[in-house]
């Protein structure tokens, strides 16, 4: 066997309602003053008062932040950040999509550490505990509620930046699937897409899995495949959404351990040219993704296929590997027919790509860590003609 490290330091809490045990876990993470970072709608929508309830006990009216854009920025943290500073706040709790959590991980850079945040930008640049974060994922899909990755938009620069370091990973994520019935069917599909994608790449990234990153996401993908459509078209099926918050956040932490590859990296780039959402970008490139990658992935491929389709298919024995791998290439697009999600970046809102956009798409996702981990080797003529048939 080939030697590995897995680390994944986040503490897990499954079940409906967890979230009203916050108080006392803030307690035992020795924090009692914590700014709420909270996806507006939730909270509008009276979902979070049991949580907001529970967190009165610490003697205080939580200080509440609610006002993350879905493309969050700097702009957005430091406001976070300064109403943190306002009212002491010694921890953070954050609930909502990935926007929310990274916004929150930001935060707590910004909070513990001050200074300039750019100092901290990049991966390992943070060097000490971050005040204690409590994460309370509401789409199942993005995996921040485990990963050691933040990424938020510097609107002035027009592009992400990217923090990561082992001390970006929340001390707890507590998964409540209670929370996620009101996702709507294509937010549903596209955040499912994008933990499709992680479990898909951090199977096959280059050098990295390991048996213990190989469990997660093939038990990941299990469940996703069997229980996304349901929860897509039955939002309110709990069986459905709880299988899926937990997938999500098991290839979160096998994502944080092995990596992710080329769809990720392109559909960061797009994601910061064009404000696109980070799960359906997945969706769309995921395809294209697998296809340039068959020759060098297919076994892997075909082992996905195996151990989590093999209940969809009535004739894989004896099978060829290649069979197996466009098996699951099939699957993947026919989710996408199925959530009516789009299939072309085009039908994603692109407008068309000249030239110098397509070098400066192919040029982010050359310098994107996540390609260090794809099977294949890429150059940027690769890139340039992975985004042109995407188109
Ligand atoms: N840190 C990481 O490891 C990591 C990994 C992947 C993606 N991301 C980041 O995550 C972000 C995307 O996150 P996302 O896909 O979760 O979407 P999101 O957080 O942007 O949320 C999308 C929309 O869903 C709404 N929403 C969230 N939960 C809801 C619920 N339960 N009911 C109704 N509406 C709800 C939000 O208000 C928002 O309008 C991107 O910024 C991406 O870069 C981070
Ligand atoms: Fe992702």
């Amino acid at each position: 066997m080939n030697p590995f490290i897995f680390q994944s330091p986040t503490k897990v809490l499954f079940g409906e309602y967890t979230t009203t045990g916050c108080a006392d876990l803030l307690l035992e993470l020795g924090a009692k003053r914590p700014l709420l970072v909270a996806d507006g709608f939730l909270l509008e929508s009276g979902m979070l008062d049991p949580m907001i309830d529970n967190l009165r006990g610490l003697g205080e009216e939580p200080c509440i932040f609610a006002e993350v854009p879905s493309d969050s920025d700097v702009a957005c943290v430091d406001k976070a950040a300064q109403l943190a500073r306002e009212h002491g706040c010694d921890s953070i709790v954050a609930v909502g999509g990935g926007s929310v959590i990274d916004t929150a991980k930001v935060v707590a850079i910004c909070l513990t550490l001050g200074g300039d945040l750019l100092d901290y930008q990049g991966l390992n640049c943070i060097e000490r505990k971050l005040v204690p974060l409590v994460v309370v994922p509401t789409t199942a899909g993005t995996g921040s509620e485990v990963s050691f990755v933040a990424m938020i938009k510097d609107k002035k620069e027009g592009k992400k930046l990217l923090f990561g370091s082992p001390y970006l990973a929340p001390d707890v994520a507590m998964l409540d699937p209670t929370l996620i019935l009101s996702l709507p069917p294509r937010l549903t599909a596209a955040t499912g897409m994008d933990a499709i994608t992680h479990g898909i790449e951090a199977f096959v990234a280059s050098g990295t899995f390991s048996v213990a990153t190989d469990a997660l996401c093939l038990e990941s993908l299990r469940l996703m495949f069997r229980h996304l459509p349901e929860a897509f078209s039955r939002g309110d099926d709990m069986e459905a959404r709880s299988a899926t918050l937990v997938a999500s956040t098991m290839a979160g932490i096998a994502f944080t351990n092995s990596g992710v590859g080329i769809v990720h990296a392109l559909a960061h780039s797009v994601g910061a040219k064009f404000g696109t959402h980070h799960g359906m970008t997945n969706a769309v490139l995921l395809p294209f993704g697998m296809e340039f990658n068959m020759e060098q992935a297919e076994q892997r491929f075909a082992r996905i296929a195996d151990y989590a389709l093999a209940s969809d298919c009535l004739e894989f024995s004896g099978k060829s590997d290649s069979y197996k791998a466009a098996f699951l290439l099939d699957r993947i697009r026919n989710l996408l027919v199925e959530f009516s999600l789009p299939k072309s970046l085009k039908e994603l809102g692109l407008p068309e790509l000249d030239d110098d956009v397509l070098n400066e798409l192919s040029c982010m996702a050359a310098s994107d860590p996540a390609i260090m981990f794809n099977p294949r080797e890429t150059t940027d003529e690769d890139l340039i003609e992975i985004i042109k048939r995407a188109y």
